[in-house]
């Protein structure tokens, strides 16, 4: 089955304002209305109103990179999925390693941020991936079946639907070193493998991109793989030359 590939730029904390609706500008430029592969970015929470504007008529749909499970209430510093949705986003990041790793974040709490994500009408994209410690032990797929177990725990088939998965293995994030594209399809297999166990043939229908060190050089060979529906780009997404080379490697 035929799934629209769908590359997403993660800015991290990359970029203000000004720098930010420069990178959009030039991306809506560059892709010109084609609205073959669907493309995302998630700027910083406060470039989220500005990138919206400058987006608007753009087939470029607008991402956030996290989101508190709650929709309002007496919880200092957080974001709700309803905020989110009221400023012109379609998207959000949740569990990306860099919150599991730095800020606490646990397949529970990503559980209840899809389900926050969901319920505002939004789309979850949802990270998982193993360390290379764990890749080491051979506990890839264990740890990964476990964190996509977790984190999609107990969502109706049709809600699931609504989901991208991004398998980002952590030792290939910003280091440079890339999955082989064997190591990235088994992977992204096993994960269709489970979505079948959890939604049946829903799961033909869900994204699941790549994510680690995506550049313009290997784009195009990793998401050629049967199971690899788009990318998660974090570094190459800050440059709009790299950024539009990678979601032309999506066409081919
Ligand atoms: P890099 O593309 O910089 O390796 O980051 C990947 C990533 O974490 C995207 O979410």
């Amino acid at each position: 089955m035929a799934r629209q590939k769908f590359v997403c730029g993660n800015w991290k904390l990359h970029k203000t304002v000004a720098e930010a609706t420069a990178l959009v500008k030039e991306l809506a430029e560059g892709l010109a209305g084609d609205a073959r592969v669907q493309v995302a970015v998630a700027p910083v929470f406060t470039s989220l109103p500005a990138v919206a504007q400058a987006l608007a008529g753009s087939p470029i749909q607008l991402a956030a990179q996290d989101v508190h499970w709650e929709t309002q209430g007496a919880f200092t510093g957080e974001v709700s999925a309803p905020l989110l949705a009221d400023v012109g986003v379609k998207h959000v990041i949740v569990g990306h390693s860099e919150r599991r790793q730095f800020f606490g974040e646990t397949d529970e709490t990503v559980r209840k941020k899809v389900g926050a994500v969901l319920a505002a009408g939004l789309r979850p994209i949802v990270c998982v991936g193993e360390l290379l410690a764990e890749r080491e032990a051979g506990r890839t797929l264990d740890v990964v079946g476990r964190q996509v177990r977790g984190g999609l725990a107990g969502l109706p088939s049709a809600t699931l639907a609504a989901v991208t998965l991004a398998y980002e293995p952590v030792w290939a994030i910003g280091t440079g070193k890339t999955a082989t594209t064997a190591q990235a399809q088994e992977v992204h297999a096993a994960i269709r493998a489970i979505l079948r166990e959890l939604g049946g043939a829903v799961a033909d229908s869900i994204r699941i991109q790549y994510g680690g060190s995506v550049k313009p050089e290997n784009a195009a060979e990793l998401m050629s793989q049967a199971d690899v529906d788009g990318a998660l780009v974090g570094g190459a997404s800050l440059k709009a030359k790299d950024f539009l080379a990678i979601v032309k490697g999506a066409l081919r």
